[in-house]
């Protein structure tokens, strides 16, 4: 059994399928050529051998959630700390044009337009369960690319070991920039070979639509099995480095968030456990699962690591 991402029209009957796609009109939501496939109902474990008529066995089908819950309960501390507050503070950020520049240790670097990245990439639809670390999690139907597409590409030197990434820094447009609570811009990073597993996502989409700005457009990371906050948003650069890059969430606070940051149930945060979460739009809190359920694609990445140290 796999947790592969697919299309959501493959596992979605028919109706729950046509009545979706009313909701996603109702929803506004620009119809690029998948729109139709941004369904409601994900698989949990994506069984690839699913067809158009096979519907997944009730425990293993989990539902993504809605538009509205996935553009307007969002964390993006560049604009505020209070979740439903994002939205209307970044409903006029400009997303487009967007480019990010490749630096660091790679034959080509360079800056890339983010409109070029979709024409050469063509992205793709994923639906990932995401985890945030304060144990609230949703299903959301991304549009985007492999980063290992684009890392292929401009060639990483055998020097690199990590790559970094860097939100935009704009304290006219984002409010919460204006307030030196944070190490400005926002940071993340990854070892090179997690940076490099197929379900590393730059995300250029949502829904089927454009992504919003809410969101992380114009471009942001989705790593499905580590916890939210190490999928970055608003990238404008990613760096190839020799070293272990720092990041915004352990420069604060390293004791509760590692550079890891694997989705873990049996390691739990310094103020809460991490066994259960609840996923927005639900009543009940559900278990955790370790790596965020990814386990058989990236287990392997963490063989002998002592996990409980390196969080
Ligand atoms: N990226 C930036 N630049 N700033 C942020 O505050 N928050 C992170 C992550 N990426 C954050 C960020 C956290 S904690 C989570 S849980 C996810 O974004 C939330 O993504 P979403 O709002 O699209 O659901």
């Amino acid at each position: 059994m796999k947790n592969f991402p697919i299309s959501s029209s493959e596992i979605t009957p028919k109706q729950v399928y046509l009545s979706r796609r009313d909701f996603i009109k109702a929803a506004g939501v620009v119809a690029g050529s998948v729109a139709l496939s941004a369904c409601g109902i994900a698989p949990n474990v994506v069984d690839p051998v699913s067809t158009e008529n096979s519907v997944q066995p009730t425990e293993m089908i989990e539902k993504v959630n809605t538009f509205e819950e996935i553009t307007n309960y969002n964390n993006y501390y560049e604009f505020t700390t209070f979740k439903e507050g994002v939205a209307p503070l970044a409903k006029d950020f400009e997303t487009s044009p967007w480019s990010v520049e490749i630096t660091g240790l790679v034959n080509n670097p360079g800056q890339f337009d983010v409109e070029d990245l979709v024409k050469k990439y063509q992205p793709e639809e994923r639906i990932y369960r995401l985890r945030c670390v304060e144990a609230w999690s949703m299903v959301i139907p991304w549009m985007g690319f492999p980063l290992a597409k684009l890392l292929t590409d401009v060639e990483p030197t055998s020097d690199a070991k990590y790559v970094r990434f860097e939100t935009i820094f704009k304290p006219s447009e984002m409010p919460g920039q204006r307030q030196p609570l944070y190490p400005w811009p926002y940071q993340e990073g990854l070892r090179l070979d997690e940076a490099m597993n197929d379900l590393t996502l730059l995300a250029t989409g949502l829904y089927g639509g454009e992504l919003p700005p809410q969101n992380g457009g114009g471009i942001r990371l989705v790593v499905p099995w580590k916890y939210g906050f190490k999928s970055i948003k608003a990238i404008i650069k990613i760096e190839l480095t020799a070293e272990q890059p720092e990041t915004l969430w352990n420069l604060i606070a390293p004791n509760e968030y590692g550079f890891y940051a694997n989705v873990n149930p049996e390691v739990q945060h310094p103020r809460w456990s991490q066994r259960t979460e609840r996923r927005i739009g639900e009543f009940s809190r559900q278990d955790t699962l370790m790596f965020n359920g990814y386990g058989d694609q990236v287990a392997h990445l963490y063989e002998g690591l002592d996990l409980s140290i390196n969080y």
